[in-house]
């Protein structure tokens, strides 16, 4: 048997749009099949610079901009070994939040353009399949209340929708916008099918790098 590499999935969308949900019910679905899965999720709060964030995510700290954009890139980069090992190794990752989401909250800041913002990310191991979960901030409205979270307040979300969608126009990346705004079952099908299609044709290929 020839060997196969496992693929990077990445999950992205506004709160509330059910990434985590569906991360986790694409895993499962994936090991149903016989595929080697896992999740990973952005900000990965267990390391310390992910105790860092998340210590500002909660507000009970204070960082600059910058140094703050720069915290939640050096996260990522501080899994990339353990990525692409497990990669290596066949393992498909699930990834819930990655760049993307770095780039449209701290561009949605006043003064952060979308080049600067996505420089640290730059050669980061490059997702085979960007799966957006479109949902209006309307219909995310309905689904709750926000928690006491910084960035969880409905105008500045309004702005990160915007970023995500000039992101979006970035045809270096294989995304594909899923509608959320339909059943669990509904999207998740959806969601496999794209998965499992992504899988059949990357996992010959090598992986690539973000934006280079
Ligand atoms: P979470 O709710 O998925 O744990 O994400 C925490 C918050 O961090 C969420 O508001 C999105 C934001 N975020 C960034 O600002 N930059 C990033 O690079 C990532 C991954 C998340
Ligand atoms: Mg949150």
């Amino acid at each position: 048997m020839t060997f196969r590499r496992g693929v990077l999935i990445v999950l992205e969308g506004v709160d509330r749009a059910g990434k985590s949900t569906q991360c986790a019910r694409l895993v499962q679905a994936l090991q149903q099949n016989g595929r080697r899965a896992e999740i990973i999720r952005f900000p990965d709060r267990t390391t310390q610079i992910g105790q860092l964030i998340s210590s500002y995510l909660e507000k009970k700290s204070n960082l600059e901009d910058h140094t703050v954009h720069l915290l939640f890139s050096a996260n990522r980069w501080e899994l990339v070994p353990l990525i692409r090992e497990k990669l290596e190794q066949g393992i498909n990752l699930v990834v819930d939040r990655y760049a993307f989401s770095g780039v449209a909250f701290t561009s949605a800041k006043p003064g952060f353009s979308l080049d600067w913002c996505k420089q640290p990310d730059v050669g980061l191991p490059k997702p085979d399949l960007v799966m957006f979960l479109q949902l209006s901030p309307e219909v995310a409205a309905q689904r709750g209340q926000f928690g006491a979270e910084r960035y969880e307040i409905s105008s500045f979300q309004q702005t990160v929708q915007q970023r995500f969608e000039e992101i979006r126009n970035d045809t270096s990346i294989n995304w594909k916008v899923i509608d959320a705004s339909r059943s669990i079952e509904e999207v998740h099908t959806d969601i496999k099918s794209a998965s499992e299609k992504t899988i059949d044709v990357a996992q010959h290929l090598p992986v690539g790098e973000l934006w280079r």
